[in-house]
């Protein structure tokens, strides 16, 4: 008889956006740029804000709901809860426990995963490894972030590329041979220069300097050299998982890839020999919302049923740290 393997199973998910809209048009008010070089440089068209009032534990709540509601489970049952973001509500208490209480999910432990545009897949990586000890049986993991609040918008640099958004999905720890097939992870915290917020923290606390100087924003010091990294990272990533599972690139039915450069994401995808049909891309609507990103577009990708039982998915990511890596699932 053959021996079924432990298997972590995505059972739902969910996600969540501000509903103001920020155009590249409104963009044209802050900074000199122009729709057409965002669209043409970027693939964006539009990004959602959050208001003042919303952090980005407002977005986790409201993607959670959805994700628990897809997997008919009480936030009673969950275990743990992570929330993969760069953008908290505050220092501490962790996001996570924001959103623990907010859920009433009084069983489950809470942690945040800080690893930038990578968090979702770490923290798929890091849910995974727990369930598959066998001790937790439900996990909700949340990417969310609010960047738009750590936005320099004197910097045109930055300031067009990003979004606010959060993703969520339920894990359920098991056997089979459906679920999360292979999580790989990478760093190189010696590039971590080419993309930062060096202020608001213990090496810069927050002063008046700091605000002036604008240390407590996003900074990209070479978006041309990010950009290359990030297309050699990510190809290198999701041919590591292939030849992990034996697979070719013909046996995936859906690369989704970080959402950070619609041009970034074409030369991910024809590196590897993916068609643009099978290729996940939602970063005209929503920008790049860093560890929202790929949970966002799964949610949208499994709403939209392009996601059905037994197909393969390749998840990759790339960011700050810098970090990157793959997950590859088998819905
Ligand atoms: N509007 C008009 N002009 C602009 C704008 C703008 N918003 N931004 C930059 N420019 C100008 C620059 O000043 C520069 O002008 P210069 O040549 O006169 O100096 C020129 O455009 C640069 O143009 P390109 O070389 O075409 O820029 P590039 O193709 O590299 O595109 C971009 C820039 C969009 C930033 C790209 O490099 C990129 O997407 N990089 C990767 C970003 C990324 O992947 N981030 C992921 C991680 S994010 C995280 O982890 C939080």
């Amino acid at each position: 008889m053959k021996r079924l393997m432990p298997c972590t199973r995505i059972i739902g998910t969910g996600s969540f956006a501000p509903a103001k809209v920020l155009t590249n048009a409104d963009v044209e008010k802050l900074v000199e740029t122009s729709d057409e070089w965002i669209r043409t440089r970027t693939g964006i068209s539009e990004r959602r804000i959050s208001s003042e009032d919303e952090a980005t534990s407002d977005l986790a709540y409201q993607a959670s709901l959805a994700a628990l509601e897809a997997a008919s489970l009480d936030p009673a049952d969950l275990d743990m809860i992570l929330v993969a973001t760069i953008t908290p509500d505050m220092f501490f208490p962790s996001t996570s426990c924001v959103l623990q209480d907010r859920l009433q999910a009084r069983r489950a432990a809470a942690l945040d995963i800080s690893a930038a545009c990578s968090g979702f897949v770490y923290g798929l990586a890091v849910a995974d490894g727990l369930l598959r000890l066998g001790t937790l049986r439900n996990i909700l993991l949340v990417g969310a972030e609010t960047l738009t609040k750590i936005v320099n918008w004197k910097d045109r640099n930055t300031c067009v590329l990003f979004g606010d958004g959060a993703g969520a999905v339920v894990l359920r720890g098991g056997e089979g041979e459906q679920g999360i097939l292979s999580t790989h992870l990478f760093a190189d915290g010696g590039k971590g220069s080419l993309l930062m917020m060096p202020g608001g923290g213990s090496r810069h606390p927050l002063s008046q300097r700091v605000l002036d100087e604008e240390l407590a924003a996003i900074q990209m010091a070479n978006g041309n050299e990010v950009f290359k990294v990030a297309v050699r990272a990510m190809e290198d990533a999701a041919l590591t998982a292939l030849k992990h599972n034996h697979l070719e690139v013909g046996d995936v039915d859906l690369l989704i890839p970080h959402q950070a450069n619609l041009r970034i994401i074409d030369a991910v995808g024809q590196r590897l020999g993916f068609s643009r049909d099978r290729v996940c891309v939602n970063i005209q609507r929503f920008g790049n919302t860093s560890a929202a990103s790929i949970p966002l577009a799964l949610d949208v990708a499994v709403r939209a049923g392009r996601v059905k039982a037994g197909d393969q998915v390749l998840l990759c990511a790339f960011g700050g740290g810098l970090t990157w890596g793959s997950a590859l699932i088998r819905w």
